[in-house]
């Protein structure tokens, strides 16, 4: 297992706090909410990982010395042990504007050692005690916030510890005499324990939950071209409801960033809260894929006659073409051609209640492959698609398909003199259809990561369109199997 156990504490809290940063009024291009429900599990998962880290503290020995009615005795407790931590009841609230609450009660302690004492004459009496410390109670807050590299944080502030109440149990002869004086261990032990407490719970945030913090990726990479951005926008809002964690979600340029030329527009997430966790993403997240790709000159794919399968009539080649456009064939006798389609400006994804469409705009380039393999233009289309787009979450990435619904061209320029566009309606709805769409949806298929930490498992999954933002939301657990789900859209 890669993550120790102390991943339970975070769980949720990780994902949501998964990664920042501009300060300011900036719109987020995904918003990771941790609903109560979500914290809840958190907190519980938490706990097993607390009680170790508790179990940690440490009881010194006593000894000191009394008045008693067989004279004056030294005594020591010593050699004392933790039998049992228990936490059995706990709370976590978020605490608008600040951060969380964790609040532990009724917490108690089984506690066994030895005593011995020594009266005047240098008699020795021995024998075990078990303490029980009782009503432990313990508060801590815990600050959320973003570092300067976009990066959440996570501090304790404010914490308390208190104890109702300490008992020693002595066994052993002479046990009765003990329990003159036990009430100074008692209250020893008491202010030892308190005093560990706060420290042990501080140690424990700092550090094992903030530095896996701080190991979630601020960047995740796509591949050779670009890469989204994960980091903070800012410190996590946090209502009486849940805590948002805002990033900025969006694709970037590795080679060479440039800010994209729009903005991300506002969420609004819906007030539900059923599910532990829900996932804001903006339109802005796959419009930035957009005009990165369309900025890098990635939006470009080439069509040539031995893509096409053997069963479609119109060949990419002149005779083929010549029963279309007789010019073409009689300029460019018994040629392959090549079609080169590039997009003429970034794609972009509408997302509405109910509708997510993508109306690409491209130039279509016919080229005839001259004998000596040099291209020679035939023509140019410029060609408007409308495509209706599916979005569905698999394994921890938003994967997409796209469906084309409409094709409009126009001849932008020809080479082989005027023809009626109309002519190619059927082929190039074809090439469209059947060669590009298909390896477009390759890369959609592969799809983009979710901020998220390995090995949780999300069940009850919705994914639904709202306006400007796909909501997607589910119930998390942690396992130690890969996830393996797919979600559709529709
Ligand atoms: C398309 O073909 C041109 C040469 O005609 C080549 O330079 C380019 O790399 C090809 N593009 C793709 C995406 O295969
Ligand atoms: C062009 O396509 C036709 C079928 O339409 C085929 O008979 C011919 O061999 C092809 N020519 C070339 C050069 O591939
Ligand atoms: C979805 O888009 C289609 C085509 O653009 C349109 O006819 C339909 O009314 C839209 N549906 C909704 C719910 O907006
Ligand atoms: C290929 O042939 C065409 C016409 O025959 C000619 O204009 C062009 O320069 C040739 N290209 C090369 C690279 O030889
Ligand atoms: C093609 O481009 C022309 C101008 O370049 C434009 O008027 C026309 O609307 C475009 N057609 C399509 C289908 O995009």
């Amino acid at each position: 297992m890669a993550f120790s156990h102390i991943i339970h504490v975070t769980l949720s809290l990780a994902m949501c706090l998964s990664v920042a940063a501009v300060a300011g009024a900036v719109n987020p291009g995904f918003v990771v909410r941790l609903t109560q429900k979500g914290l809840d599990y958190a907190r519980q998962e938490g706990m097993d990982v607390l009680q170790k880290e508790l179990g940690k503290v440490h009881i010194p020995d006593f000894s000191g010395s009394t008045h008693s009615p067989v004279g004056k005795i030294k005594y020591s407790f010593y050699g004392m042990a933790i039998r049992n931590f228990q936490l059995p009841s706990s709370q976590i609230s978020p605490v608008p504007n600040v951060g969380l609450k964790l609040s532990i009660s009724g917490a108690f302690i089984e506690i066994t050692g030895k005593w011995r004492f020594k009266t005047k004459l240098h008699i020795s009496f021995s024998g075990g005690f078990d303490v029980k410390v009782q009503g432990l109670s313990i508060s801590v807050g815990l600050q959320l916030g973003s570092d300067g590299a976009g990066r959440p944080t996570i501090a304790p502030s404010d914490c308390s510890c208190h104890i109702s109440d300490v008992s020693v149990h002595v066994s052993g002869k002479f046990g009765w005499l003990v329990d003159l004086f036990k009430h100074n261990v008692e209250n020893a032990l008491r202010k030892a324990i308190e005093g560990q407490i706060c420290p042990l719970v501080k140690n424990a945030i700092t550090s094992k939950l903030e530095p896996l913090l701080q190991t979630l990726p601020v960047t995740a990479k796509i591949d050779k071209v670009a890469a989204i951005d994960y980091s903070l926008t800012g410190p996590p809002p946090v209502t009486s409801e849940c805590v948002d964690v805002q990033l900025k979600g969006e694709f970037f340029e590795m080679s060479h960033r440039t800010p994209p030329p729009f903005s991300p527009p506002s969420l609004s997430l819906p007030a539900e809260h059923n599910l532990m966790i829900y996932f804001g993403i903006s339109d802005y997240l796959f419009n930035t894929a957009g005009f990165v790709y369309h900025s890098a000159g990635k939006l470009v794919f080439n069509v040539t006659d031995n893509m096409i399968p053997k069963d479609f009539s119109i060949r990419l080649n002149t005779s083929s073409f010549g029963t279309l456009i007789p010019q073409l064939s009689k300029m460019y006798p018994d040629m392959l051609m090549k079609l080169k389609i590039s997009s003429n400006s970034a794609p972009f994804l509408d997302i509405k209640p109910g509708n997510l469409t993508i109306s690409p705009n491209m130039d279509i380039q016919a080229y005839v492959i001259l004998p000596n393999a040099s291209l020679a233009p035939a023509f140019l289309l410029n060609v408007t698609t409308t495509a209706l787009a599916k979005v569905a979450v698999s394994s921890g990435r938003i994967v997409g398909n796209l469906e084309l619904s409409r094709i409009q061209m126009d001849l932008k320029h020809s080479d082989v003199g005027p023809f009626s566009v109309v002519i190619l309606n059927a082929a190039v709805n074809y090439y469209l259809s059947h060669i590009l769409l298909p390896q477009v949806n390759d890369i959609l298929q592969k799809g983009y990561p979710l901020p998220m930490l390995d090995h949780l498992q999300l069940t009850d999954v919705v994914i639904e369109p709202r306006e400007n933002f796909i909501l997607f939301g589910a119930d998390v657990h942690y396992g130690e199997t890969e996830d393996n789900w797919l979600v559709e859209l529709y």
